[in-house]
C-alpha cells in the first residue's frame, strides 16, 4: 500500500510518501521565518503560505519517492485539531485529488499522528520496535501537552492534558519575556546549559494533585512578576540562568506526572513525541525515568520526527487503512480545529 500523507495543521507545509510502515520520503516546509518576528503564528500568513506551497511540497514528496500519482493507494489528511484555515488548505487538497485521481482517502487526528510517529520505519525496515500494550504515550508540543493512553492501536483514552498552555507555548512565552526570539524552546535550551536551575524559585503547578493533568500558567506568572521589574541588563545578564530555571521547572512538571501515570497505569511501553522532545535534557530525564521505572521508551529517531510533519500522519493512516477506516463520502469530508483523540 503507497500512501501520499498531507498536513497543514499549524506552520508547516508537509507531505510525506509512505510504502504500508516504511518511509519513502518527507518533505516540510517550516513557516518559522515568516511567523518569527511576529512572535507567534500568524493565521493569514500560514494560509497563504500553506496555499504557495501545497502543490510544489506534495510534488516534491512524490518525485523522491520516485512515484506518481497512479502508484499512490491512499491519500491522508490531517482533520484537526489545530489552525482552522490552515487545516482547511491541507483537507480540501486532499479532497479534490482523491477525488480527480480516484483514490482512497483517509482523515487523521494530528496527535495519533505525533503519538504513532514512533512506528515508522525506513526503507530498510527500522527501527523494527516492538510495542507491547498497554502503552503511555505523552506528546509535548506548541499546541498540545497530552498524557495518553494506548489500549492498542487506534484506542486511545486521554488521562491527563493541560488545563492552559502547551509546554512547548510555555517556553516560548518564557523566551519573549525575556526578549528572546521564536521559537523560544530551542533558544532557551541553548542558553540553559550554563545556567544555575535554582536561580529563582518558581512552582510546580499541580503536582501535589491526584489527577495527570498539567497547567503552565501559573508558572508563566511567577516568572513574569519574578523578573518584571529587572533592567534590561539584569536580564541580559542572567539569561542562561533564567532559561534554565524556567525549562526545568516546565520538565519537572512533565516528569512527575509522567511517573505518576506510570506508577498507576503501569503500562509495557512509554511513547514519548512531539515538538519539545527536540530537546537533549528532556531526552536524558526521560531516558533515565525509563530506566527507574524499568519501562520501555520510545523517543523519534528524526529530528524532524519531533516537530510537525506529514510522515506521522502517513503512518496514522497506514494502520487505519489496515482496520478499513476509509472516508465513505470524499466530498463530505471536513476539518475540525477542536477534534478530539
Ligand atoms: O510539534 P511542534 O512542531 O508544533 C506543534 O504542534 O505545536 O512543536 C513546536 C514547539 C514549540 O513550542 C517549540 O518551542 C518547541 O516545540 N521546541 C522545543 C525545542 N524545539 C522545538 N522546545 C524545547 N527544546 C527544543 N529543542
Ligand atoms: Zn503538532
Amino acid at each position: 500500500m503507497k500512501i501520499l500523507a498531507i498536513e497543514t495543521s499549524c506552520d508547516d507545509t508537509c507531505a510525506a510518501v509512505l510504502k504500508n510502515d516504511q518511509l519513502l520520503s518527507n518533505v516540510i516546509s517550516s513557516q518559522t521565518d515568516l511567523h518569527a518576528k511576529w512572535g507567534g503564528v500568524v493565521p493569514d500568513i500560514a494560509k497563504r503560505a500553506h496555499n504557495e506551497r501545497i502543490e510544489p511540497v506534495i510534488k516534491t514528496s512524490l518525485k523522491r519517492a520516485h512515484l506518481k500519482m497512479e502508484d499512490i493507494d491512499v491519500i491522508a489528511v490531517t482533520l484537526g485539531p489545530g489552525l482552522a484555515i490552515a487545516l482547511g488548505i491541507g483537507v480540501n487538497k486532499a479532497k479534490e485529488m482523491a477525488i480527480k485521481y480516484n483514490k482512497k482517502l483517509i482523515g487523521v487526528n494530528h496527535v495519533e499522528g505525533h503519538i504513532l510517529v514512533n512506528l515508522i520505519k525506513n526503507k530498510e525496515g527500522k527501527p523494527d520496535r516492538k510495542i507491547e500494550f498497554p502503552a503511555l504515550a505523552m506528546t509535548v508540543s506548541g499546541g498540545h501537552t497530552k498524557l495518553v493512553l494506548v489500549e492498542k492501536i487506534g484506542k486511545y483514552k486521554v488521562i491527563g492534558e493541560t488545563l492552559d498552555d502547551a509546554a512547548g507555548e510555555a517556553l516560548d512565552k518564557a523566551a519573549k519575556m525575556m526578549g528572546l526570539g521564536y521559537p523560544g524552546g530551542p533558544i532557551l535550551e541553548r542558553l540553559a546549559e550554563k545556567g544555575d536551575k535554582n536561580y529563582l524559585k518558581l512552582p510546580r503547578p499541580l503536582s501535589n494533585q491526584k489527577n495527570f493533568d498539567y497547567s503552565f500558567s501559573g508558572l508563566k506568572t511567577s516568572f513574569y512578576y519574578q523578573i518584571k521589574d529587572w533592567p534590561k541588563e539584569k536580564i541580559g545578564q542572567n539569561l542562561a540562568n533564567l532559561s534554565a530555571t524556567f525549562q526545568d521547572a516546565v520538565f519537572d512538571s512533565l516528569l512527575i506526572k509522567f511517573r505518576k501515570a506510570i506508577e498507576f497505569y503501569k503500562p509495557k511501553t512509554l511513547l514519548v513525541s512531539g515538538g519539545v522532545l527536540a530537546n537533549l535534557e528532556l531526552r536524558k530525564r526521560l531516558r533515565k525515568l525509563a530506566k527507574e521505572t524499568k519501562t520501555p521508551i520510545f523517543m523519534p529517531v528524526k529530528k524532524q520526527f519531533n516537530t510537525d510533519n506529514a510522515a506521522m500522519i502517513g503512518i496514522a493512516a497506514y494502520y487505519k487503512a489496515l482496520r478499513k477506516e476509509f472516508v465513505k463520502d470524499k466530498e463530505k469530508l471536513d476539518r475540525n480545529p477542536r477534534l478530539g483523540l
